[in-house]
């Protein structure tokens, strides 16, 4: 990056999410942050979570319990000593979110609490009913945006990583003008989430596009686990709408699945029925559906108050009725939509990252505690405990040094041909055929080779912003594909057709990736 504009700070954060948030303001209090964001403080994943964040609250509940939901959940994958941390520094967390003015349902004096797939207790926190992450949003961005030692950069987009000798020094960031601009600091925090777009369905709104995984793996970073892709199971399926989320907690609250005879059929699949692990509801869906050649299955609740279901979930209620369905008295279609990567960019216990001074946090980490398979709102609460604890180490780090180069080196070169809308949508139906909720060998090798065509693409240095992002995703894209046809067994949200059993013998171990070993 010779010759470009350098800006000096502390720290950098990127992504606007509850990781990049929180992160920010603690990092703030000793340091001068800047934080990036490709859009707003209001486009993140966070902003749509409904269900809401776990941690042990109750009297009934306790830190062994909810570490035992978390392991299973995770089907041998999780790590134990990041689940520990999970779980114990949990509530410290919900604590700062409440200091830093988020305000979470309240019951007779006592925090509301729900349940949701898998967790034997109520230790789910929500706010307004079913706009938990909404709220979260609202109370850290004022905090942000009051607070003088964070500078904020909306609209811009982080292109590559910068590093020396396996030291991260910062980011080559574009601005909204196209024009670029070098930001240096003593560390980089990669808050920039997950892959949604990966898939052509999806919870997640459009900035959902890897970007984070795919700079830090370009810059050699370890990226682990990217087969393990949840599905949520329930996402609305309706003409004319997006695959808006309907929660879990609506079935923690009692709603049933049926299918479009109008039969009940999760008892047929596992005996926690409808609360069963999300993979399992999942695929349980894709077989009702297939089975009734239809593309989606019925959520009812109808059995349930108005008063309640208008109270609990006004947000999930008013979409609706948007659509003229009315979840008081109508049975809700709903199909599976891919929801959160469980993979990333592996950390220790700090959220450091094989090269120094790189962080990550949040969904585009990958720390060891959702293993194969998330526990629901599990993940807003891995943000506020790792990223506490990244600031932690950053605070003790020394001012860096040294000259800078580019993760991305020879990564990035090619011309686009095509429109990017087109190429974009080529890959998403690419994935959701060949990488989806059942996969196989052969269907595997097909979908990385359709991938691999869109390679040639890397002739000429990109520079458009919808160019960066398709390149971030079919990095991601082949990760993950490659990553699940080298797991030749079934374990949490990866399934094979060709090895439907979970095989502990020979895979209970984690799928690394890094730019020397692997594609690209
Ligand atoms: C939901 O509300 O169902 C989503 C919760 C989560 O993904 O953790």
């Amino acid at each position: 990056p010779d010759g470009l504009p350098v800006h000096e700070t502390d720290v950098i954060v990127i992504g606007a999410g509850i990781a990049g948030l929180f992160a920010a303001i603690k990092a703030s209090k000793n340091n001068r942050v800047l934080m990036i964001t490709k859009k707003s403080l209001f486009d993140s994943n966070t902003r749509y979570a409904q269900g809401g964040i776990a941690a042990v609250i109750s009297e009934e509940d306790s830190p062994e319990f909810h570490r035992q939901d978390t392991l299973i959940a995770g089907a041998g994958l999780c790590d134990p000593e990041a689940v520990d941390v999970l779980v114990h520094e949990g509530p410290e967390g919900v604590q700062a979110l409440i200091r830093y003015g988020t305000i979470f349902d309240e019951e007779d004096g006592h925090f509301a609490l729900t349940k949701e797939g898998a967790h034997s207790q109520r230790r789910i926190l929500h706010a307004n009913g079913d706009a938990t992450g909404f709220e979260i949003v609202r109370a850290l961005a004022k905090k942000v945006q009051d607070n003088p030692g964070i500078e904020l950069w909306d609209d811009h987009f982080a292109i590559d990583l910068l590093t020396e000798d396996g030291v991260c020094l910062g980011a080559l960031v574009q601005k909204p003008d196209g024009s670029r601009v070098v930001v240096r600091g003593k560390a980089t925090i990669l808050c920039t989430g997950g892959t949604g777009q990966l898939y052509r369905y999806t919870t997640n709104p459009e900035v959902a596009t890897g970007d984070g995984i795919a700079m830090a793996y370009r810059a050699g970073a370890v990226i682990r686990d990217m087969e393990f892709n949840q599905f949520h199971p329930t996402s609305l399926c309706y003409p004319g709408a997006p695959r808006f989320l309907i929660s879990e907690a609506v079935r923690g609250e009692g709603a049933v699945l049926r299918n479009i005879n109008g039969e009940r059929f999760m008892d047929r699949y596992h005996p926690q029925l409808e609360l069963a692990p999300r993979d399992v509801v999942a695929r349980a869906i894709l077989s009702e559906m297939e089975a009734t050649k239809s593309t989606y299955v019925y959520i009812d609740i109808t059995h349930e108050s108005p008063e309640l279901i208008k109270h609990r979930f006004p947000t999930i209620y008013e979409f609706c009725l948007n659509y003229g369905l009315d979840l008081t008295t109508d049975w809700i279609p709903v199909a599976p939509a891919a929801h959160y990567m469980m993979g990333g960019v592996r950390t220790d216990l700090h959220g450091e990252t094989n090269i120094q001074r790189l962080f990550a946090c949040g969904e585009a980490s990958s720390t060891g505690v959702h293993g194969a398979n998330r526990l629901a709102s599990n993940s807003l609460s891995e943000a506020i405990v790792f990223g506490r604890r990244i600031v932690e180490r950053i605070d003790r780090l020394p001012p860096a040094e040294g000259r800078m180069r580019t993760g991305c080196a020879e990564g990035r070169h090619g011309s686009l041909m095509g429109t990017v809308v087109e190429r974009r949508l080529k890959l998403q139906k690419t994935m959701v055929r060949y990488v989806g909720l059942r996969r196989n060998a052969a269907g595997l090798s097909k979908g990385l080779d359709e991938l691999k065509r869109q390679l040639p693409l890397f002739q000429s240095c990109l520079t458009k912003r919808e160019e960066l992002e398709f390149a971030n995703l079919l990095t991601c894209a082949l990760l993950m594909t490659e990553a699940a046809l080298s797991r030749e067994e079934s374990r949490g949200a990866h399934y094979r057709e060709d090895f439907p059993e979970r095989d502990d013998a020979n895979w209970r171990k984690h799928t690394i990736l890094q730019r020397e070993k692997a594609i690209g």
